[in-house]
């Protein structure tokens, strides 16, 4: 049991849009809302990073108001959005007890205690990550928000999971040798986190394999089940449900063309697009079929340096003229 210190009190209720469950968790250990805030931010720009050059681009989702919801229809873009949201909480939790920034967690030494005596020529010894601590914050305290108990809150509360499973599955084991001139006669090992964009890339391939769900209300209450393909023959006996490292949406994602925000749709007006590439920022894909405009700009750099004796550097001014496309 910890007791909540007054300035802790004072600074989550300055936090807006807590939830009073989130509210008490940030008064127990206001220094992993601090490594949330940091995960926050971990999150928003590998999603931008992943997104890049899409009609979805990533940008309008991370508002001020970190903690709150994400305003966009339960598409597979919302799915994408709460999985690396959480991903990035557990990631920032886990590298911030490692290094002893939050009080209520640091290296894991279950993992020590248990490996040490099956092979003494091979231990487990500095810090490994505790992600179990990571895991379990994150989990009370983005799955706090899921209380309306209908079926976005339960989309929301299995990408939730989906996210934190997929850090703690890409963890690995870090090891370095001990021994004379570099013979390997004793090793240490570790749990290391993968680096971001480890989780970000698995989560991009999740997103494009992700399951459209729909609700079922049987005994056991409210829950998701994978959507039947329209023009199935085959009706399986049991609903299949999704598994836990899938991601889930409600809702096909509209195609992100034309502005509307009550789809979270910006519109892709005015966006830069690759004449040459028939990719995702392709000015056919992009433009939607607009077309788009052509502006001629001239660019100069420095070029045809010469280094003269003793000590400056001449240049050359260069110059061409290029051309940029940006959709209508
Ligand atoms: C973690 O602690 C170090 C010093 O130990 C400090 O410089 C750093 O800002 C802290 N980071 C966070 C996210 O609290
Ligand atoms: C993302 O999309 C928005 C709206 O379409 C645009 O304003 C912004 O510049 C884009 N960001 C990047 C990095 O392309
Ligand atoms: C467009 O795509 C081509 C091929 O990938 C690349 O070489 C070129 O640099 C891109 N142009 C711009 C302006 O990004
Ligand atoms: C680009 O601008 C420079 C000076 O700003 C000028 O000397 C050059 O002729 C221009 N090049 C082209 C291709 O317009």
């Amino acid at each position: 049991m910890h007791v909540c210190s007054f300035a802790s009190v004072i600074l989550c209720s300055r936090i807006p849009g807590l939830t009073p469950t989130q509210r008490q968790l940030c008064a127990e250990s206001p220094d992993a809302l601090v490594a949330l805030g940091a995960g926050h931010i971990l999150g928003s720009q590998e999603c931008q990073f992943q997104f890049k050059g899409h009609r979805w681009n990533c940008t309008q989702v991370w508002r001020k108001d970190i903690f709150g919801h994400v305003v966009i229809v339960g598409s597979r873009e919302a799915a994408f959005t709460y999985a690396i949201s959480s991903a990035g909480a557990v990631h920032a939790i886990t590298a911030s007890c490692a290094r002893g920034n939050i009080s209520l967690c640091g290296c894991d030494s279950m993992q020590k205690l248990a490996y040490q005596e099956q092979n003494q020529a091979w231990k487990w010894g500095g810090c490994s990550a505790d992600i179990s601590f990571g895991m379990k914050f994150a989990r009370k305290f983005l799955d706090a928000r899921e209380i309306e108990g209908d079926a976005r809150s339960l989309m929301n509360l299995h990408n939730n999971r989906a996210g934190r499973k997929i850090v703690k599955n890409l963890l690995r084991t870090d090891c370095k040798c001990h021994g004379v001139s570099g013979s390997c006669a004793m090793k240490t090992c570790w749990k290391s986190l993968p680096p971001f964009r480890a989780v970000g890339d698995v989560l991009m391939k999740k997103y494009n394999r992700a399951r459209y769900v729909q609700p079922i209300n049987d005994k056991n209450g409210l829950s998701l089940i994978i959507r039947k393909k329209s023009r199935s023959v085959v009706k399986p006996k049991k609903p299949q449900r999704p598994k836990r490292m899938e991601i889930v949406y409600l809702q096909p994602s509209p195609n992100y063309c034309e502005k509307d925000h009550s789809l979270g749709s910006l519109g892709t007006d005015g966006r830069y697009c690759n004449r040459t590439v028939n990719g995702v920022n392709g000015c056919d894909l992009l433009c939607c079929g607009r077309g788009y405009n052509t502006h001629q700009l001239n660019r100069t750099w420095q070029c045809r340096c010469k280094f003269q004796w003793c000590c400056n550097v001449q240049c050359d001014t260069c110059s061409s003229r290029i051309e940029e496309y940006t959709c209508k």
